[in-house]
């Protein structure tokens, strides 16, 4: 067995997601009939950014893994006080079995994960929201029968954590996904050619488009997310204006597929990215979805800590 961290989507192969999937799916029926984190052995939970979702759901799936989840917030650590993420990781490794951290830069989790001898998950950084799009894939099956084959638009900040994942854990899937992004706001070149990578493999396609409409014709996903992300919040840009015809609206969706899904990672700005309607109607799936990352954070952390073994 070998150490495996998941610090964005493609560090799972597509049979390695499609297994983790298969559990969350299993652990989803049963919940309490895999206890790997017996003892209770520790897991680190380090918030750089604000959460509910990611924040309940962990602490909540670790228990139920038999473990304890040590949940601080990463400025009350000293890493606050400059400690490097380094001595962080190496330290961190001795007292707990996995590491979870919601933080900045993807280099902050790259820096931790070499001097960690525990597997160390992203739980969301500026460039990927891996363990999101885990659910979100979770949930796209529960509602579809598969993912596999399947079109996926999302709409919104095509340069944003959400529209990365969901490229790289999308075409992982074997999923057609389209990202619609206004001008200046497209997915990073190195997700791209990442994308491009695994999309070979598993014979999906990816693309970027600019016309909203035309990216959601004949979709059987449609996905968004906020505007402006944690730590975009200064940075000058306009962030509403040039996002509003992109807006997952009734109009919009009637290009979508007739019984295609709404997700949407939330929170949501009502009125903003999504209406209304769309999040409270009959095609939002969002809170499947948010319910989801408890059941797909276990079967990751259920796969992480048997390979680490
Ligand atoms: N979707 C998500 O990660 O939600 P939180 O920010 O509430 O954790
Ligand atoms: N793109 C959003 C996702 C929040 C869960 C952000 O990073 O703020």
């Amino acid at each position: 067995m070998t150490l495996r961290h998941f610090l964005r989507d493609d560090d799972l192969t597509p049979d390695e997601q499609a297994e983790v999937l298969a559990l969350a799916a299993e652990l989803k029926a049963n919940p309490f009939s895999r206890r790997p984190l017996e003892g209770p052995k520790g897991v680190a939970v380090i918030f750089d950014k604000n959460s509910t979702r990611t924040r309940f759901s962990f602490e909540v799936g670790i228990a139920q893994l038999g473990g304890h989840a040590v949940i601080v917030d990463g400025k009350s650590t000293q890493m606050g006080r400059d400690e490097t993420l380094s001595d962080t990781g190496t330290v961190l490794s001795r007292f707990v079995d996995a590491i979870v951290w919601r933080t900045f830069g993807q280099e902050r989790l790259d820096e931790m994960a070499a001097a960690a001898t525990v597997p160390v998950v992203n739980a969301l950084s500026t460039e990927f929201h891996p363990c999101q799009v885990l659910a979100d894939l979770q949930t796209i099956v529960e509602h579809k029968g598969r993912a596999a084959g399947l079109s996926m638009t999302y709409l919104g900040d095509g340069a944003n954590n959400m529209a990365h994942s969901l490229l790289l854990g999308g075409v992982t899937a074997g999923m057609d996904v389209t990202v619609a992004a206004p001008e200046g706001f497209v997915p990073a070149p190195f997700v791209l050619e990442a994308v491009r990578a695994r999309a070979a493999e598993t014979g999906a396609t990816a693309r970027v488009l600019t016309d909203p409409h035309a990216a959601v014709e004949g979709a059987d996903v449609v996905v968004t997310d906020t505007w402006t992300s944690m730590g975009d919040e200064g940075d000058g840009l306009d962030r509403v204006g040039p996002f509003r015809p992109y807006q997952v609206n009734d109009d919009l969706l009637a290009s979508a597929a007739d019984d295609a899904i709404v997700l949407h990672c939330l929170p949501a700005h009502r009125g903003d990215e999504i209406t209304d309607a769309v999040i409270d109607g009959p095609r939002s799936v969002v809170f499947d979805e948010a319910e989801n990352r408890l059941h797909a954070q276990k079967a990751l952390l259920v796969w992480l800590l048997e390979h680490a073994r």
